[in-house]
């Protein structure tokens, strides 16, 4: 098995993984922000419900990428974006100078996005709602533990919500701000833009590749231009998802 943690070692193989799933006792996720990165910290963030995961598998970076995904609170599943992105980021990764990059993802879900990333060299703090960081940190630890030059971080990001408090303006600078399908149907759409404009520097290159299905999909698009300078980079027919390129218009 040729995942980060398994050939870091060899101390967590398929068959003890599949003695560590089964260990339902160790309890649910707690706060991902303590957690120290060790097996004994994966351990604590296995869900306890197995009848509602599954894993998939990913290859991006030269490694192959085991992601955890869920239908309850312990994350989401990987949307159609985030294998565009990461497919972007490893064809460009020189051009877009990822090794050491800050890079901050909003919307993680289950971390594909944020693993590729940290895979590519980047620096990576991972954001989501409170009730996905257990299993986003699990994925994060799973498949970047001892074979990265950073590891990943995770941070409780609700968007538009104490953005000054959780990530005050006089500390922040990200090369990068990644997102993937965070615009679909629900009702945070200004507040994910709000997000995405606080979040941006001089400097800030925001990537945010999305599957457009529906016109409030189009019409984000729109107030989204409004606010930052955007380039169409790429686009994926067979998925119908477009990425693009926003930079903060500052005038
Ligand atoms: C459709 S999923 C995409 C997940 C991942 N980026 C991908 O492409 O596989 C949307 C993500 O946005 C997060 N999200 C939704 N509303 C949010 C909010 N108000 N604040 C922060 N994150 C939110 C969800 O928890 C979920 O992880």
């Amino acid at each position: 098995m040729d995942v980060c943690l398994s050939s870091a070692g060899g101390w967590l193989e398929a068959e003890n993984e599949g003695d560590l799933q089964k260990d339902s006792a160790r309890g649910p996720p707690g706060d991902a922000n303590k957690i120290e990165p060790s097996l004994h910290s994966l351990q604590k963030l296995v869900p306890t419900d197995y009848g509602s995961y599954t894993q998939e598998r990913y290859r991006f970076a030269g490694k192959d990428i085991v992601i955890q995904e869920s239908i309850e609170s312990y994350g989401a599943v990987v949307w159609p974006g985030a294998t565009a992105l990461c497919q972007y980021l490893e064809e460009h990764t020189e051009e877009l100078n990822l090794q050491d990059a800050k890079i901050l993802e909003i919307g993680a879900g289950p971390g594909l996005v944020s693993i590729v990333a940290t895979l590519l060299g980047a620096q990576v703090t991972a954001t989501d709602l409170p009730d996905v960081l257990g299993n986003l940190q699990y994925n994060l630890l799973k498949n970047t533990l001892k074979c990265t030059a950073h590891l990943p971080e995770v941070k409780e990001l609700v968007w538009g919500e104490d953005l000054e408090q959780n990530f005050p303006k006089s500390a922040l600078y990200y090369d990068y701000v990644l997102a993937s399908d965070v615009v679909y149907h629900h009702y945070s759409l200004d507040k994910l833009l709000t997000t995405m404009a606080y979040l941006s520097q001089p400097g800030t290159v925001l990537l945010w590749a999305n599957k457009f299905r529906f016109s409030t999909d189009y019409e984000f698009l729109d107030k989204f231009k409004q606010v930052f300078d955007a380039t169409l980079l790429a686009e994926y027919p067979e998925s119908s998802v477009k990425l693009f390129k926003g930079i903060l218009k500052w005038d």
